[in-house]
């Protein structure tokens, strides 16, 4: 037991805990996801209540796991057992969600590399919406291109906590920044492109509701990575001096401007070429690469775009991943060499069914959903809710933190203990069972 902990990682700096955990929230929700709820749910007010959920009530389950990662310094199941033995099953709860998303959150990688080498032949394509059902409806070449995204993953994994995620988070999130910038520019510099502004930042009040309020929430949880045991198993690689709240804060707004700045890169192109931008999950796929075909310059346009999308679905698969390869290490005593590698064939046998989802088993549904539908679905409804609600119960309840202030006011940190005991668990329950009924 001391021997693990002797040899567990931790982060060589707080500057790599911060920069590799914004690297897990900023992914595919932030680029992919996100403009498309944003669009299917009015724009700019969706933006607004957005803004104040993820600040106000994500930021608790945030700080709940960065907590329990910090003062247990164990994976997930450790973490909870640390507590109370019966709670073993609230960690397998996360092993079981990360392997779950990564099965599909990993197809979508596959595509984005997919489109990194089809940039510069776009303008060849007639028919956009055509051309990305043929792809995803192939057989093998989808397959293939979901492995070797996973495949990527797990070679950082493989170099273990300091080698390899921090690398890889050093590398690609200032990358990631450099090539967002550049294409907010082109696409502010378009005709037209005010009106894609106008649609995020003119709001329309009457458009609120209960679904988008949902909606808002389920993003919400989805870009901070929150309710998988990720920013869990980050926190426990953090020394026990860090401050957590400062760090909390830093990841939750540089991945809200980041979000927002993908709007802004996204909306005025959409507005400049007359599309709607409400496609929904279709937006990067379709309406995008149909833009970058008309464009000046186009080609290269769309490399920088996917290879932005690339690195933030790297650096959020790899973070996924961490979380049943720490429970492995520790758990079973394995290295972290072996870990990466059953992993590797665990994720992508299940993987292989989840791309089938649009070829051959297009028509296998369980509850009316096709694999890839049904995995998504129970993820961000479900198995993040359940598990945000439980981390805040567990810390709320189970831990004493009289002593231990996460925020140096005293009444921010009760207001934060309230929260995390009381307010937070119900609109959890109501999320969850509503998350259900949808
Ligand atoms: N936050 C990631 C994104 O926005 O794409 C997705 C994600 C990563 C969800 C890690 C959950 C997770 F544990």
């Amino acid at each position: 037991m001391m021997k693990d902990m002797e040899n567990r990682p931790s982060w060589s700096s707080q500057f790599a805990f911060i920069i590799s955990t914004i690297g897990s929230a900023i992914g595919l929700g932030n680029i992919w996801r996100f403009p498309y709820i944003m669009g299917k749910n009015g724009g700019a007010i969706f933006l607004i209540i957005y803004l104040i959920l993820i600040l106000f009530i994500c930021s608790i389950p945030l700080l709940a796991e960065l907590i329990l990662g910090k003062i247990s310094q164990k994976n997930t199941l450790g973490a909870y057992c640390s507590i109370n033995p019966k709670f073993e099953a609230f960690g397998w709860l996360n092993v079981i969600s990360t392997i779950m998303i990564s099965s599909f959150y990993f197809v979508v990688g596959g595509w984005v590399i997919y489109y990194i080498l089809k940039s510069f032949t776009l303008n060849q394509i007639t028919d956009f919406g055509q051309y990305f059902t043929n792809f995803v409806s192939g057989t093998y070449t989808p397959i293939l291109f979901t492995l070797f995204f996973l495949f990527i993953c797990i070679f950082f994994i493989y170099r273990g906590v300091n080698q390899g995620i921090e690398t890889a988070n050093k590398i690609m999130m200032p990358a990631l920044g450099v090539l967002l910038i550049v294409l907010v520019a082109v696409s502010l510099n378009l005709p037209n492109a005010h009106l894609g502004l106008k649609f995020m930042f003119s709001p329309d009040f009457s458009e609120i509701d209960f679904s988008m309020l949902l909606a808002a929430l389920g993003q919400a949880l989805f870009t901070l990575s929150i309710g998988m045991g990720t920013i869990l198993t980050y926190g426990s690689y953090l020394k026990k001096e860090d401050n957590i709240a400062k760090s909390a804060f830093t990841i939750i707004v540089a991945d809200t401007i980041f979000a927002i700045l993908a709007g802004v890169m996204i909306f005025p192109a959409v507005f400049s070429f007359g599309l709607q931008p409400d496609s929904g999950a279709s937006l990067v796929f379709i309406t995008l690469p149909k833009i970058f075909a008309q464009m000046q310059y186009g080609g290269l346009v769309a490399l920088g775009f996917f290879f932005l999308l690339f690195f933030a679905a790297l650096t959020s698969g790899i973070s996924i991943v961490e979380v049943p390869v720490a429970v492995m290490i520790e758990k079973f005593n394995i290295s972290r060499k072996k870990a990466a590698a059953i992993m590797f064939a665990i994720i992508g046998l299940l993987s292989v069914p989840v791309t089938l989802s649009f070829s051959a088993l297009k028509d296998f549904k369980i509850l009316g959903k096709t694999l890839f539908d049904l995995f998504d679905f129970t993820t961000a409804n479900i198995l993040m809710p359940v598990s945000s609600m439980i981390v805040c119960l567990v810390v709320g309840w189970c831990l004493n933190l009289a002593n231990d202030y996460v925020f140096k006011s005293k009444t921010l940190h009760n207001i934060f203990i309230f929260m995390m005991k009381y307010i937070l668990p119900i609109l959890f329950i109501i999320l969850i069972i509503t998350g259900l009924m949808g």
